[in-house]
Order: structure tokens, then C-alpha cells, then sequence
């Protein structure tokens, strides 16, 4: 049967990337502008199209940021967690695989996982809801990593080669100030090739899917700083001083990679550490900003 690969949530950032990659690739792949929650049209969708793999790039992500969820809680559940739930239902229902891009945006540094010490694995309870979108991520994910078609893909502060919008980059070097805390983070373009190749070999459950370490948002600046902008200067506050600025929470991690490396090395993939990612990553932006293009894989 020919391989069939069907993109929803088609009109956002990661789905566009997504859609591109595999057209280079050279596979059959449409993108759907269904709703999540609509089962009537994802069901009929799903029957005259007849994917092989399904992809959910569709999620309320809120726009500035994600403090818009905290005033838009219905539109957020709907999204989120019956729409979520809703694509997965009916894909088990069709025998089909999902790929369901999700967030590791669950966890913060405590007493047990401080900061440069044990890391959060996939078998960790979620511990920040301090805002409405990751309490409703880390509520999703309970209840579908029971569907035996799916794979869950924890991503952080994703990064294109480009400075798109919504690159966690370009939003680091536009705040008037920002925080220094290590985190996991997620280089696209080593990591969204890698969720193909774990799509392809059906694979299932949850995945911590960001490069292996942490990197802080002083380091992450420093080295845009030396292959994409020399002129770059910013200033630090502090996080007392980033919460007087923001209604709702936001997290700060780390993330254990060891079950996704070992799947990867299975797979005959490779991720590199954070640092190094990032800059590759950002001679690779370089080069894009250089050629007025944004990135391709
Ligand atoms: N970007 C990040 O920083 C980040 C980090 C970690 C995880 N993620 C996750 O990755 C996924 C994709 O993120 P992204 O950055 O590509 O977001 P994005 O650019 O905002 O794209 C999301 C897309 O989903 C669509 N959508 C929202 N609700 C939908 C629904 N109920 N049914 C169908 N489509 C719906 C949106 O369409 P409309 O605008 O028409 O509603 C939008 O086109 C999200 O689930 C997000 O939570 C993102």
C-alpha cells in the first residue's frame, strides 16, 4: 500500500515545516485545515484520503503568547484536549499511526530535578500547571498515551535555522529583557527529520523530544551573537522581575533524552548535544539571512 501522510493543524509553523520536509523526501502528503474537533469531517476526511500517518501539528498556542489562554479557557480545552483526543480517537478507530507534536513545557526545576542535576523523564508526574496551556498539555497526555496508535512528542523552545516569528530565538532577541535559566530545547532541523524516521517505524508512547543537555538563554544569545549578529547586545532580569510582566507561568527545565537517543541510535539517527546543535544551527541561519530564505532541510 502506498505510504500516505496527512498533516493537521496545515496552516501553523511547525506543520509547514513539517509538510515541506517530507515533500522533499519525495512522499505523498497533504495538509488539513479540519478542525480537531469536528469528528464528522476528520472521519470523513480520514476514509476518503486514507492516510498511512497522520500528524498533529494543530494545538492553541495562543497569540501574543501563551497568556491567552488564561483568558480563553473554553477555546483552549476545545483545542488542546477534546480536539486532541478526538483526532487520536478516530485514527485508532481507522488503525492509523499518530505523531502528535506536543510539549514538554510540563515540568519545573524543584528540590528533586534542581537545575544542572537529575533530569525529568517521560515517567515523571507533570509538576507545573502555572499556566492554563501546559496544564491542559500535561492533562492531554495522560489520557492519550493509553492510545496504542500514537507517539507523543515533548518539544521545547522550538528553533528554526531562519527567525521566524515563532522561533524561540527571534522572541529571545526582541524581549526588552530576559531571564538566564538553562533549559531543553528543540533544533528542528535536526529533530523534525528524527519524528519521520519514528513515524515510519510506528513508533509509540512518549518521547522527551529536544537535543540532549541544557543551554541557557545567555548562551543561546552568545552564540547568535557570533555567527548571526555581532552588533546583538541584551539585558538579564530576573524571574521575580519576568513575573510582573506575564500573567501566567512559564517553565523552566530539563529534559532526560536518554529513551530518545536510544530509539534514535536504533533508527541509525543522530542529535547533537544542545550547544553544538545551536551552533550549527546558527551558521546555517547565517547563511539563510544571508540569501534572504528561510530554512530548508
Ligand atoms: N511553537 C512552540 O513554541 C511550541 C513549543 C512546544 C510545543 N509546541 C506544540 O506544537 C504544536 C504546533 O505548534 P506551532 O508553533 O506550529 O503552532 P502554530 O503556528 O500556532 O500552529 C498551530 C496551528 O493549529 C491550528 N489549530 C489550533 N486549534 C485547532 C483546532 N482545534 N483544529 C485544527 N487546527 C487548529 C491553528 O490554526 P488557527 O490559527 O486557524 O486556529 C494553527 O494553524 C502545538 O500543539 C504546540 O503546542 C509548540
Amino acid at each position: 500500500m502506498a505510504e500516505r501522510h496527512l498533516i493537521y493543524g496545515a496552516k501553523g509553523w511547525i506543520a509547514g515545516l513539517l509538510k515541506e520536509l517530507l515533500e522533499q523526501e519525495g512522499k505523498e502528503v497533504r495538509g488539513s485545515t479540519v478542525r480537531l474537533e469536528n469528528r464528522e469531517e476528520i472521519l470523513k476526511e480520514l476514509d476518503e484520503y486514507k492516510p498511512t500517518r497522520v500528524y498533529n501539528c494543530a494545538g492553541v498556542t495562543g497569540r501574543p503568547n501563551v497568556d491567552w489562554c488564561e483568558d480563553n479557557k473554553e477555546a483552549t480545552i476545545r483545542s488542546n484536549v477534546i480536539g486532541t483526543l478526538n483526532l487520536a480517537d478516530c485514527c485508532f478507530l481507522r488503525g492509523i499511526h499518530m505523531t502528535n507534536y506536543a510539549t514538554g513545557c510540563i515540568y519545573q526545576y524543584d528540590d528533586a530535578h534542581p537545575m544542572k542535576g537529575k533530569t525529568f523523564t517521560e515517567e515523571d508526574e507533570p509538576n507545573f500547571g502555572g499556566s492554563y496551556y501546559s496544564y491542559t498539555k500535561a492533562m492531554v497526555e495522560k489520557m492519550i498515551k493509553q492510545y496504542s496508535n500514537v507517539l507523543t512528542l515533548r518539544l521545547r523552545m522550538p528553533v528554526s535555522d531562519d527567525l521566524n516569528p515563532r522561533n524561540f530565538v527571534t522572541k529571545i532577541t526582541k524581549y526588552e529583557r530576559v531571564v538566564d535559566i538553562p533549559n531543553s530545547n528543540t533544533i528542528l532541523y535536526e529533530l523534525l527529520p528524527a519524528s519521520v524516521k519514528m513515524a515510519d517505524a510506528k513508533l509509540t508512547g512518549v518521547y522527551n523530544f529536544t537535543n540532549p543537555g541544557a543551554i541557557s538563554h545567555n548562551e543561546v544569545l552568545a552564540i547568535y551573537k557570533k555567527h548571526v549578529d555581532p552588533s546583538f547586545s541584551w539585558k538579564n532580569f530576573s524571574l521575580e522581575e519576568q513575573s510582573k510582566v506575564i500573567k501566567a507561568g512559564r517553565s523552566n527545565c530539563e529534559l532526560d533524552t536518554t529513551k530518545l537517543i536510544t530509539a534514535l541510535e536504533k533508527l541509525g539517527v543522530k542529535v547533537n548535544e544542545i550547544h553544538e546543535a545551536y551552533d550549527k544551527c546558527f551558521q546555517r541561519m547565517a547563511a539563510n539571512l544571508k540569501a534572504n530564505k528561510p530554512m530548508s532541510f
